[in-house]
């Protein structure tokens, strides 16, 4: 039985990733902002016979990352999950539109929750995945990649590409001690951020992202994966 983390557990891809480890008879450390409405979340723990614990986070404020850390213990961490995300602000061109001091703000909240936040809390969990000699795995997206040709959506594709580049230092660093870190496009999917007419369901997307960290080595650290498990171009 493995200790899987996973953020952005109460919904979306995030959901079905916990629901996919929970029926793999994995223990399951559910972190969201507001556990106490996390009504799926709370209804799989009362029957997954001890399997599934709720965690409150919020991954633009360090304290509570801190605070997971300190509720976490001495827990080795098989496998930490950063997939906690937002679209960050509007996703207008510049070729039509003007950007204000508020979509400002809102790009620097975007970099806290999907590029530092997967950060500081990797660092805070660093001496559980040493550990365990455990993986990240941190839910980027296809916009990341220079191959993406279509402009607009700033801030969201700035920090992702900044959350790449981030991870792949991370994979360099901590080769050494055993522990993989790698990124990967979810595929485009029927949550509430991909909208009804995406491509895949979230059970599919959950499936392929645990099959490529099933396969995840240090061999293949630092690598930008599909949730198919193919390679990336980026
Ligand atoms: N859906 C797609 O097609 C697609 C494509 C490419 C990449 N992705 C990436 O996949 C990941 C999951 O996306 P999704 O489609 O499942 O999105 P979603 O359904 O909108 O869920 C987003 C999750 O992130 C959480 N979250 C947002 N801000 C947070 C914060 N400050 N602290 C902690 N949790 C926070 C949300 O919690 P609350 O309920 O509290 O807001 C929610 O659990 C994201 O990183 C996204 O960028 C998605």
């Amino acid at each position: 039985m493995a200790n899987i983390v996973i953020t952005g557990a109460n919904r979306g891809i995030g959901l079905a990733l916990v629901k996919n480890y929970v029926a793999g008879g994995d223990r399951v450390h559910a972190l969201c902002r507001n556990p106490d409405q996390a009504a799926e979340l709370k209804q799989i723990a009362t029957t997954s016979a001890g399997q599934l614990t709720l965690h409150p986070i919020d991954m633009a404020d360090g304290q509570s990352i801190d605070a997971v850390a300190q509720i976490l213990g001495d827990t080795p961490v098989d496998v930490l999950l950063n997939v906690a995300g937002i679209i960050g602000g509007r996703i207008d061109s510049l070729a039509n539109t003007t950007f204000t001091e508020d979509d400002f703000a809102d790009w620097r909240n975007a970099f806290e929750v999907m590029t530092i936040g997967p950060f500081r809390l990797t660092q805070a969990l660093l001496p559980n995945l040493l550990a365990a000699k455990g993986k990240v795995m941190t839910v980027s997206t296809q916009i990341a990649a220079s191959t993406w040709d279509r402009g607009g959506m700033y801030a969201y594709g700035a920090t992702k590409a900044a959350v790449n580049r981030l991870m792949l230092s991370l994979a360099i660093d901590l080769k050494a001690k055993g522990v993989c870190v790698a990124t990967i496009h979810p595929g485009y999917v029927q949550t509430d951020m991909g909208g009804p007419n995406a491509e895949i369901t979230p059970q599919e997307s959950a499936a392929g992202i645990k099959n490529v960290v099933d396969k995840l080595t240090l061999e293949t650290s630092g690598s930008f994966f599909k949730w198919n498990g193919e390679l990336h171009p980026w």
